[in-house]
């Protein structure tokens, strides 16, 4: 079988995914298009996210959380650490990631749509957190220093790039000696045939 990246049109992938999570950011409830997955809090209660701090946060910083699980599931990040979301979208995570760590930590988000980072900076700023920051750039090249985080984490982000591989290099690079990854995602356990990787709308949809 070919390599996936050889088999995908990455830019358009790249370019059908920001059309997508556009589309989340400016109607995340789906009220004018419905979206093929969940979203907002009451997803993130099913997905078992503790009720504190979740329920520090505004309705607005939740409904575009658009997750296929829980990094938190074995706990939140201590206070004092630093973390950095891969995919970090409408900044539910993140946010609750500043909440943890506290002022003596701090959270980067990365994020590729320019219409996620604008809404999660605007979150953070309603929240009035100083903690945290968020970058916008690829996660297959990750715009951190190395050995930068305590800790990684990620959610529903790494199905979406052909370059697995790539993406756990980076999370290598930025991670001290030491840290720790925390990654909810969708996972295959047959390999998928060629005719489908090559089908970008069943990558995004
Ligand atoms: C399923 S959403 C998950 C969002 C997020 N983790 C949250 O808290 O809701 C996917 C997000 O990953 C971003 N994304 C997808 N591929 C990416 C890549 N290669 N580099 C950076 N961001 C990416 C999209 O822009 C989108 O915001």
């Amino acid at each position: 079988m070919a390599e996936m990246l050889e088999l995908v049109d990455l830019e358009e992938l790249r370019h059908q995914v920001r059309e997508k999570y556009r589309e989340v950011a400016a109607d995340p409830t789906g009220a004018q298009h419905p979206h093929h997955f969940h979203t907002g809090r009451a997803h993130a209660v099913r997905l078992g996210y503790p009720a504190h701090p979740l329920s520090q946060l505004p309705e607005a910083a939740c409904e575009a959380f658009a997750e296929v699980g829980n990094p938190f599931y074995w706990g939140g990040p201590q206070p004092g650490e630093r973390v950095l979301d891969l995919g970090s979208g409408g900044g539910m995570d993140s946010l609750l990631a500043a909440l943890w760590v506290g002022g003596e930590g701090s959270v980067i988000g990365v994020d590729m749509t320019p219409e996620m980072l604008e809404r999660s900076r605007s979150m953070a700023a309603r929240l009035g957190l100083k903690n945290i920051e968020f970058r916008e750039g690829l996660i297959e090249a990750l715009p951190v220093e190395d050995g930068w985080a305590d800790v990684v984490i990620s959610n529903g982000v790494i199905n979406l790039c052909p370059d697995k591989l790539g993406v756990y290099r980076q999370i290598f690079r930025v991670l001290r000696p030491g840290g720790r990854m925390t990654v909810a995602d969708i996972c295959l356990e047959r390999p998928v045939p060629e005719e489908a990787l090559r089908n970008i709308d069943l990558w995004t949809g």
